[in-house]
C-alpha cells in the first residue's frame, strides 16, 4: 500500500495542481483541506474570513485535519497556513508523508495573486504581506516536512513524479 502523501507549502506553490497529478499517478483519492473547509461551512474562504476572521478559518481547518487522521489512500493538499498550529503538524504526520512544495518567491507571489480568493493577501501592500508571511513560515515548513521539493523550472507533472519518488524513499510501500 502506498503511503498517503500530504502536500504543504506557501500559497501559490501548486499543491492542488501537483496533488491532482499525484493522485493520478498513485490511484489515491485527491483531497484538499480548503475544499473540505468550504464544504463544512457552506461558504467560501473569503466569506469565512469576512465573517469570523482568520481564527474562525483556522478552527475549521484544524477540525478537518483531525478528521482525516486514520484515512488511507489519499493525496492531501493543505492550505498554506495549515502548518501553523502544532496540533495540525502532528495530525499531518499521522496522516502521511509530508512533502513541502516550494518555488522561487516571485513565482509564488505571481501565482498567489492571480485571483482574489486569498484573504491574507487582500491588503494595501500584498507583496509586503506576502514577504512577511513567507519569512515567518519558511522555518515552519522546513521543520514540518519529511522532504522539500523546489519546483522552480519544472512543470506540475515532473514535480508530482519527483514527490512520489521521494515519498517512496521516505516511507516504503507497506509502512
Ligand atoms: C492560507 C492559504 C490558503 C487558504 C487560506 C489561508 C494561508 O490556501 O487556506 O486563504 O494561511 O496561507 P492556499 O495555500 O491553497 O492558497
Amino acid at each position: 500500500m502506498l503511503p498517503n502523501i500530504v502536500l504543504i507549502g506557501f500559497m501559490g506553490c501548486g499543491k492542488s495542481s501537483v496533488g491532482r497529478r499525484l493522485a493520478g499517478l498513485t490511484g489515491h483519492r485527491f483531497l484538499d483541506t480548503d475544499d473540505l473547509v468550504t464544504q463544512a461551512e457552506g461558504c467560501s474562504i473569503p466569506e469565512i474570513f469576512a465573517l469570523g476572521g482568520e481564527e474562525a478559518f483556522r478552527a475549521v481547518e484544524s477540525t478537518v485535519l483531525d478528521g482525516l487522521v486514520g484515512i488511507a489512500g489519499v493525496v492531501l493538499a493543505t492550505g498554506g497556513g495549515a502548518i501553523l498550529r502544532e496540533s495540525n503538524r502532528e495530525a499531518l504526520h499521522r496522516i502521511g508523508v509530508v512533502a513541502w512544495l516550494d518555488a522561487d518567491p516571485d513565482i509564488l507571489f505571481e501565482r498567489a495573486t492571480r485571483s482574489n480568493r486569498r484573504p491574507l493577501l487582500q491588503t494595501a501592500d500584498p507583496r509586503k504581506s506576502f514577504d512577511e508571511l513567507l519569512a515567518d513560515r519558511r522555518a515552519i515548513y522546513e521543520a514540518s516536512a519529511d522532504f522539500r521539493l523546489d519546483s522552480t523550472g519544472i512543470d506540475h507533472d515532473a514535480a508530482a513524479k519527483r514527490i512520489l519518488e521521494q515519498a517512496m524513499k521516505c516511507r516504503p510501500a507497506g509502512n
